[in-house]
C-alpha cells in the first residue's frame, strides 16, 4: 500500500484530495497544525475527513523544527498549503513559497517519489501578484529540485463564487472590465480527483476548471437569480482598477500584491480546461439551503 502526506489536509482542496487518495487504496498521512480540524466540516461545506486519515502529523511548514521526520516512508507529497485569506504576521512567501520549499526539503532527503503541489492557472497574466509570485517561486524550485513532481493549476473554487452571493443580495454588483471574460470554477470533489490522477499521471503541468463555462456577466446573473434578486451590474472601465492600484502602491504598498491579483484576474480570461461534473448552480442552492437551516446570528 502507498502512503501519502497530505499538506494542508485541512483545507477546502486538501480535505477532499484526502478523502480522494483514501478512496483508491492510499494510507494517508495528514499534515495538519490543528489536528481538532480533521474531524469538523470545512469551508465551503468540505466534510469532516478524520475517518479517512490514517496518520496524524502535526507541525508548522514555515518551522522546519517542526518536520522532522514528516515525509519518512511517504511515497506521494500532495500538498495545497497556502495562506489564503490575509493574516497579520504572515506573508505568501513565508508560507506559500519557504513553507512548500520546507517540506520539498524533507521530501528529498527521505527520498519520496513525487510531488504534487497545486498552484494558480496562468501565473505569466498576473506578475505583479505577490500570492501568484509566491506560488510560482516554489513552482521554480519544485522543477530544479530533481523530484519528479506535477503542478495543477485550477482557476477557482466553487467557495470563492459565493461572496457573489452576498453582493447579490446587497442590490449591485460592481465589476472592473465588461463582463466578457471567461471563467470556469471547479468543485472541490471534482478538483481532488485531478489532483490524485497528477499523482498517478505522467503530465507535469496541469490547468483544471469546472464543467460550466460563465461570463463574469453571467455568472453574477446566475448569482442574482439564486439570491431572488433583479440583476444590476455596473461595469467599471480597466483603467479605473490601474489607477486605484497606483494609489494603492503610494498609500499602502501591503495592499498592493493582493490588489494587483483582483486587478491582473479582472483583466484575462480564466477559461481552463474543464473537469468534473459538479455544477455552481447546485452549489449556490446548497449555500441558500443551509443558510436557511443555520441563520447567521
Ligand atoms: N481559491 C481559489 O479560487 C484558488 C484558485 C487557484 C489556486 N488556489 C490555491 O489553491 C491552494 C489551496 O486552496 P484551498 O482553498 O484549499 O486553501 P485553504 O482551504 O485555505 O487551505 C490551506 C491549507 O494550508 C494550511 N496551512 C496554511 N499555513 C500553514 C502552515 N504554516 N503550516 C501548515 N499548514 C498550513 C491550512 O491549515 P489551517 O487549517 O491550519 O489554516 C490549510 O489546511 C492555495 O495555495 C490557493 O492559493 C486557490
Amino acid at each position: 500500500m502507498k502512503t501519502v502526506l497530505v499538506a494542508g489536509a485541512s483545507g477546502y482542496i486538501g480535505r477532499y484530495t484526502t478523502l480522494e487518495f483514501h478512496r483508491r487504496g492510499y494510507r494517508v498521512r495528514a499534515f495538519v497544525r490543528s489536528p481538532d480540524k480533521l474531524g469538523k466540516p470545512g469551508t465551503g461545506f468540505a466534510p469532516a475527513i478524520d475517518k479517512a486519515v490514517d496518520e496524524v502529523f502535526t507541525g508548522d511548514a514555515t518551522k522546519p523544527e517542526t518536520l522532522y521526520g514528516v515525509c519518512d516512508g511517504v511515497d506521494i507529497v500532495f500538498s495545497s498549503i497556502g495562506l489564503t485569506r490575509t493574516e497579520p504576521k504572515r506573508t505568501w512567501e513565508a508560507v506559500d513559497h519557504i513553507g512548500n520549499r520546507n517540506i520539498l526539503d524533507c521530501a528529498i532527503r527521505a527520498k519520496v517519489r513525487k510531488f504534487v503541489y497545486v498552484s494558480v492557472f496562468r501565473p505569466e497574466d498576473m506578475p505583479e501578484s505577490s500570492v501568484v509570485n509566491a506560488h510560482e517561486a516554489f513552482v521554480q524550485e519544485l522543477r530544479q529540485s530533481g523530484i519528479d513532481y506535477a503542478v495543477v493549476r485550477p482557476n477557482a473554487y466553487f467557495p470563492d463564487m459565493a461572496q457573489f452571493l452576498n453582493i447579490a443580495r446587497k442590490g449591485v454588483i460592481f465589476w472592473l472590465g465588461d463582463g466578457s471574460n471567461k471563467i470556469n470554477p471547479v468543485h472541490g470533489a471534482d478538483m481532488a480527483k485531478v489532483c490524485v490522477d497528477a499523482a498517478e499521471g505522467p503530465k507535469r503541468e496541469i490547468d483544471v476548471g469546472g464543467p460550466d463555462m460563465f461570463t463574469f456577466r453571467s455568472l453574477f446573473e446566475l448569482a442574482f437569480r439564486t439570491v431572488g434578486k433583479q440583476p444590476r451590474i455596473i461595469f467599471l472601465p480597466l483603467w479605473s482598477g490601474e489607477a486605484l492600484l497606483g494609489l494603492i502602491r503610494i498609500f499602502n504598498p501591503g495592499l498592493a500584491g493582493a490588489a494587483a491579483f483582483f486587478v491582473e484576474v479582472n483583466k484575462m480570461d480564466n477559461a481552463a480546461p474543464a473537469y468534473g461534473s459538479l455544477r455552481l448552480e447546485n452549489y449556490f442552492q446548497e449555500v441558500i439551503r443551509q443558510e436557511s437551516v443555520n441563520p447567521k446570528p
